[in-house]
């Protein structure tokens, strides 16, 4: 396997947030709000995604988007009445926390997927804003509860063996391989020198329960294999898919992320979600714990 290592790293600075999905899995609540808006306690999952990214020092932040998705650039827009609003209460403060939180005028860019023709393609559509470096890729849908930022810890490893692609994973149930790409390779502590890649298979194929839990940094080699790709499963055009035809060539880790995640794509996860954030608020915890210890055993 020919492995480039760059005696001066580059900095991860660009993350693509491909949010041009249909969400077909959280209908009704997707049919005219995109799926990345959804919130979990109080905020949308793209702003977990932005806050996420921003903790693992990106500069700029690159969405992919569709038909229907302008609440997520309104979301990231100023908001002159809510300000003024504000202001005229005495409540300034809470719409400073707010700007803070929100990346700043300029580091912000869209491009439009013109059809959901899949994952892949989604991040192809973002190769000229990209351009020739590096980059990080993050899936707003899953949600990760660990001690430092996912992006963050991914970034840390890519920066002691930079060049190639890290993926970060998690340890998943073996019934669970059909919903995740996994990887494949020999673990050592908490890295994979990754030797495979598949796309959802079934338990029996699977090579490891490492599931990809939605975090990469990927070469900008990866948008000449997206453009090669014929559609996979579901008849999309699958990162997975242009993720193992570099593979030979390209050096990649697996992350193995601590901690817990959840698919916010589909309702359970979401709830799940809810709850764990809900129970880490200290605002909340004590009414959430309330609220749970009040439920019946079983819906009457
Ligand atoms: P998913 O497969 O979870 O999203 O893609 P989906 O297709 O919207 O969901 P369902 O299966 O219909 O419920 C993971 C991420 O990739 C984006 C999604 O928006 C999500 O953030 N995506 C997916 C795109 O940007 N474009 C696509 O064509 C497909």
């Amino acid at each position: 396997m020919a492995t480039q290592i760059l005696s001066n790293p580059p900095k991860i600075r660009k993350a693509v947030f491909p949010v041009g999905g249909m969400g077909t899995r959280f209908l009704p609540a997707t049919k005219a709000m995109p799926k990345e808006m959804l919130t979990v306690v109080d905020r949308p999952l793209i702003h977990y995604a932005v806050d996420e990214a921003r903790a693992a020092g990106i500069e700029e932040f690159i969405f992919v988007t569709g038909r229907g998705k302008t609440a997520i650039e309104d979301y990231f827009d100023e908001n002159y009445e809510l300000k003024a609003l504000l202001a005229n209460r005495g409540q300034q403060a809470i719409w400073e926390d707010l700007r803070r939180s929100l990346p700043q005028a300029g580091q912000v860019v869209y491009t439009r997927q013109p059809e959901p023709l899949g994952l892949g393609h989604a991040i192809w559509c973002a190769r000229h804003i990209v351009g020739n470096e590096p980059f990080a890729v993050i899936l707003a849908d899953i949600l990760i509860q660990s001690g430092k930022p996912a992006l963050q810890q991914l970034c840390d490893h890519y920066h002691t063996r930079p060049g190639g692609m890290a993926i970060a994973t998690m340890t998943i149930a073996a019934e669970d391989t059909k919903r995740f790409g996994i990887v494949g390779g020999v673990q050592t502590g908490d890295t994979i020198a990754v030797d495979a890649l598949l796309e959802k298979p079934d338990p029996a194929h699977a090579p490891s329960r490492q599931g990809i839990v939605g975090r990469y940094i990927l070469p900008p080699s990866i948008f000449a294999a997206l453009e090669s790709q014929k559609t996979g499963l579901s008849g999309e055009i699958q990162l997975t898919d242009a993720m193992a035809a570099i593979l030979p060539q390209t050096q990649t880790t697996g992350v193995v992320i601590p901690g817990q995640h959840f698919d916010c794509g589909n309702k359970i996860g979401w709830l799940q979600a809810n709850l764990a954030y809900a129970l880490a608020r200290p605002d909340l915890h004590h009414d959430v714990r309330r609220i749970l210890a009040q439920q019946p055993a079983k819906a009457a």
